[in-house]
């Protein structure tokens, strides 16, 4: 861990996009927390959607709004040998038969869960679609032999995230800063992606 930085600015250089990424962990199963499910959704484990369902569904979610875009970049191999894999589970609420949502769990270390991907399309924000989903994480991934699930964070992400994560049972344990090519730039994303963090092109 980093203990010599000099408090201060320091310059993002120009082309990419930083942000600061908290890390959080729950060591235990938490409880449910309770509501009402909402309505005229339907939870669904999707196996082995096609590239482009995916893609569709991750840019919808968290593409445009929040500048997710390590998917999107992927070659077609890489990406179908993730949404394949059986360590790699993948749900999702559906609203008149088309999924709106991503809960993306990666048990790929043994004894531990990643939340990989977790958001809501737009529509369903602030409906408590988001605590019914992640009861459903929770449960699922405590059903398997696990001592540590974890998530991670970064304030591209919806402000209304962090504080939803540590609602829902999750402890932060750390911080650090990520600085990466601006997707934008790169064409991952068209322009008007992520209207929250300006592009610097240099
Ligand atoms: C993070 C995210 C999943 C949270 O979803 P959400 O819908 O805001 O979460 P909640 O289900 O907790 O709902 C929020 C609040 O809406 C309110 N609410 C409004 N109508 C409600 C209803 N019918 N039932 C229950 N709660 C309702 C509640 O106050 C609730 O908070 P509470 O559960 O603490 O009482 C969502 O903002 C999201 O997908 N963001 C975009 C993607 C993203 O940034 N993902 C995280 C990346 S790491």
């Amino acid at each position: 861990m980093t203990r010599s930085l000099a408090n201060g600015f320091y310059d993002v250089p120009a082309g990419k996009v930083a942000a600061v990424v908290t890390h959080l962990e729950m060591r235990a199963r938490v409880p449910e927390r309770v509501g009402p499910r909402p309505e005229g959704l339907t939870f669904r484990k999707m196996d082995q959607p096609d590239l482009h369902t995916y893609r569709d569904l991750y840019a919808r979610v968290g593409g445009i709004a929040w500048l997710w875009f390590s998917r999107l970049q992927m070659a077609d191999e890489a990406l179908e040998a993730i949404i394949s894999d059986p360590d790699c589970p993948l749900y999702t609420l559906e609203v008149d038969g088309r999924p709106e949502a991503i809960l993306e769990l990666d048990f790929r270390v043994e004894g531990e869960c990643e939340l990989a991907f977790f958001g809501l399309a737009h529509a369903l924000i602030g409906r408590g679609a988001g605590r019914y989903l992640m009861n459903q994480a929770i449960r699922l991934a405590w059903d398997r032999p696990i001592t540590r699930f974890h998530v991670h964070t970064c304030t591209l992400d919806s402000p209304d995230a962090l504080p939803f994560y540590i609602r829902s049972g999750f402890r932060p344990i750390r911080q650090q800063i990520e600085i990466t090519d601006d997707p934008r730039i790169t064409g991952t994303l068209p322009p008007e992606a992520g209207p929250h963090v300006p592009v610097f092109e240099g």
